[in-house]
């Protein structure tokens, strides 16, 4: 072993992430309704392979067995997100005239319990990517009203879960479901459309702090934060170093700045468009909010180079194939744990940031069961050498404190279907079986 627990200190946090609809299934049981990713993943050619999420891992069935075998994995921190169309059916609440779906509470507060009595830490994601449907009909996120919807939603979930529940999770990266979502349409709700663009960051921004004062109102004993994919970004040659400055704003910056009071990022002109069009009086006061602490959410780095092909951000990422990189997941991310050390520098340097946790970092391989046995040696690598760059920045004194494997079992992978694992445990879908990769055993060891 490369380094042993006790190196990063007693109070860092090992957990797994996962969510909602990449887990659940039961999509249509005990009142819940659709949300978006249901429509998006029945409409032809949305998922590479066509499958939908209807059953995924059967955890809305299996949550006691599964978490058990999270806690022989010796990770004491589970995270998990709330389907908001389980708790709203109609999307927004009883403020707007919609009703609570006691069942969903129920199943919510069962896993909570369950968590506990087998002494797992929850940490609660608001919202990981499946808007309600019926909010979508009403015009979704470039609608503002989402943002009242989304308070709605925030504080029936704290009313009913803050008591038992102190560690929450606002939105797990907005970037992703603004931008794929409404702009390139390669998520859920599949929309392609400039004009929808800013509203939707801005409102998702809004929604971001909103959402942090409303649990902080209604559990004031909490730690509450928000999530961001992000990725330290190298331009291709030199001549690429403007274009790496803009992408490097997209992916990094887009979210937390406006959460930490200095409004956009100046260097995308395009977002001036909301200041100009799009903002309210006082909503640039409003999107700032003094989070406990910021989820990274870190997988490869970017290497970029300017193009004409992507209007707006006018750059475009340089894939692994092409710099003929050692080691590519199953995504085509590079793998390159430098790029976890430098993210982690690079978030450390705002003065608003108080602490900072890994919400997820992980990678999909290949895996082959034999003799009942998965030796996923590239993932349990990944891992191990993520996990040394973490405690090489904690060495160096960033305030790093926590590192949530993606993910706890291989499941539904938004639109690149199921093809790609990333657990720690594997998942038979025919059969429903669990198998704890050598990569998942490994952390057993080294937090025995
Ligand atoms: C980001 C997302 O939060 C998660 O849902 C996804 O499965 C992983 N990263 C891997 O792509």
């Amino acid at each position: 072993m490369p380094f042993k627990r006790d190196d990063f200190g007693p109070d860092f946090i090992w957990g797994t992430a996962t969510a909602a609809y990449q887990i659940e299934g039961a999509v249509d049981r005990d009142g819940r309704t659709p949300c978006v990713w249901d429509t998006f993943s029945r409409q032809k050619g949305r998922i590479k392979t066509g499958e939908t999420a209807d059953v995924a891992c059967e955890f809305y069935d299996r949550y006691e067995s599964d978490l058990q075998l999270h806690q022989s994995l010796g990770l004491k921190a589970f995270r998990f997100s709330i389907a908001w169309s389980r708790i709203l059916p109609d999307g927004f609440g009883p403020t707007h005239g919609g009703c609570i779906n006691e069942s969903g509470i129920a199943f919510y507060d069962r896993l909570i319990d369950c968590c506990l009595k087998l002494g797992l830490t929850p940490w609660i994601t608001l919202y990981h990517w499946d808007l309600p449907q019926a909010l979508e009909n009403l015009g979704g996120w470039p609608n503002r009203k989402i943002v009242d919807w989304f308070a709605d939603y925030v504080d029936v979930c704290t009313k009913a879960f803050g008591h038992k529940v102190k560690h929450w999770i606002i939105l797990n990266e907005p970037l992703a479901f603004s931008v794929l979502g409404y702009f390139t349409g390669q998520h859920a709700p599949g929309r392609r459309s400039f004009r929808s663009l800013l509203p939707v960051i801005h409102h998702t921004a809004l929604a971001q702090a909103e959402g942090g004062r409303i649990v902080r109102r209604n559990v004031p004993d909490a730690q509450v934060g928000t999530t961001f994919s992000c990725s330290p970004v190298d331009p291709f040659t030199p001549r690429d170093k403007a274009a790496a400055i803009r992408v490097d704003a997209l992916m990094n910056r887009l979210f937390i700045e406006p959460a930490l009071g200095l409004g956009y990022p100046k260097e995308l002109p395009f977002l001036n468009g909301i200041a100009k069009k799009v903002a309210k009086p006082g909503d640039m006061e409003a999107l700032a909010f003094d989070f406990d602490f910021i989820g990274l959410q870190h997988y490869f780095r970017a290497v970029v180079e300017q193009s004409y092909f992507m209007p707006y951000l006018w750059a475009s990422q340089v894939s692994p194939l092409r710099r003929n990189v050692a080691t590519i997941t199953e995504m085509g991310w590079e793998v390159y744990p430098e790029s976890m050390y430098r993210i982690i520098q690079q978030f450390s340097q705002y003065d608003g940031i108080r602490k900072l946790l890994i919400t997820e970092s992980g990678a999909a391989f290949y895996d082959s069961v034999q003799q009942g046995v998965v030796n996923d040696v590239a993932r349990l690598t990944y891992h191990q050498n993520y996990l040394g760059q973490v405690l090489r920045a904690k060495q160096d004194g960033f305030p790093v404190d926590g590192y949530f494997a993606w993910t706890f079992l291989d499941n539904f992978e938004w639109a690149e279907g199921y093809r790609p694992r990333f657990g720690l445990v594997y998942v038979d879908f025919r059969t429903q079986q669990r198998i704890i990769k050598a990569s998942g055993k490994w952390f057993q060891q080294l937090l025995a």
